[in-house]
């Protein structure tokens, strides 16, 4: 499975990439004002188009989904065109994050304007990440539209399910990948039983079929959902540089190394240097 880093802030990227072990990044417009916001704090003043090329370079040769702001097909056409044209001649790594449904609201026109937007875009050759997909049905279409990527959002299934039980928890805690029951009811969206349950159930829909696109596990909060999109299939999964950080931490591991260290006889190091 690859790892991308979910990070628009580039010390965190390059800091990753200098671990060895990250495949490309995946940004929206939320990380981005949090890498924003904090260099504002610093006091720096930003050119985010410098910042933006540098970001690209920090990632070549991997890619990078850069997010559309607007909610038109005809608008989110142009914007995942200008940016692509605009950036993608920096490193080749451009890819566009186009939501599967813009739609604010259940009463709104525009619930297809995201896929046409997949659609026309992928038809041009710009590889389109298809995000905030929720169920098996919408990674579908996002799949038929041509999609070279499909991020279905696990923690934020997990958030849905656990509050409208009333259930308190903070962001980071573990949600079983098999659901869970809570007052004799067992907690589900529509059949989703746990975000890997989404993430597992859309790898598994769309490997009868042979799409092409790439399932990326997003919105993962902690190792052990890493562990479990692992397990589901998922071609990537996109961590947090917080999570990404936890991934090498145990108990066991640092006692190890403890003992290791104490047991070191010197002529064996002398030997080693
Ligand atoms: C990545 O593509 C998503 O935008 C991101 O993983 C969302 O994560 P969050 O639900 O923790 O905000």
């Amino acid at each position: 499975m690859k790892i991308f880093i979910d990070s628009a802030d580039i010390d965190e990227i390059a800091k990753a990439y200098e671990w060895g072990i990250v495949d490309g990044v995946t940004t929206n417009p939320s990380l981005l004002k949090t890498a924003v916001d904090r260099r504002k704090a610093k006091g720096e003043k930003l050119d985010l188009e410098a910042y933006i090329v540098k970001l690209l370079e920090t990632s070549k040769p991997n890619p990078v989904s850069l997010e559309v702001t607007k909610r038109t097909a005809r608008e989110m056409i142009e914007q995942g065109r200008n940016l692509y044209k605009r950036f993608n001649s920096v490193a080749n790594n451009v890819n566009i994050k186009i939501p599967v449904n813009p739609a604010v609201k259940s009463d709104e026109q525009c619930h297809f304007d995201g896929i046409n937007a997949v659609k026309v875009l992928q038809s041009e050759g710009i590889p389109v990440n298809c995000t905030l997909v929720f169920t098996p049905e919408q990674a579908l279409l996002a799949a038929k539209a041509g999609a070279a990527y499909i991020s279905p959002f696990a923690g934020r299934i997990d958030d849905l399910i656990r509050s409208r039980a009333n259930i308190k928890f903070s962001k980071s805690d573990y949600f079983p990948d098999g659901g869970m029951e809570h007052n004799g009811v067992f907690l589900n969206d529509n059949g989703i039983v746990s975000g890997i349950d989404l993430v597992s159930q859309c790898v598994e829909v769309l490997g009868y079929y042979g799409y092409s696109s790439q399932i990326i596990a997003a919105s993962l909060r902690n190792p052990r959902q890493v562990r479990e999109a692992a397990l589901a299939g998922a071609h990537i999964a996109t961590v947090p540089f917080g999570v990404i950080a936890d991934m090498l931490k145990h108990e066991k591991t640092f006692e190890g190394m403890q003992k290791f260290t104490e047991d070191i006889v010197p002529e064996y190091e002398k030997l080693i240097g």
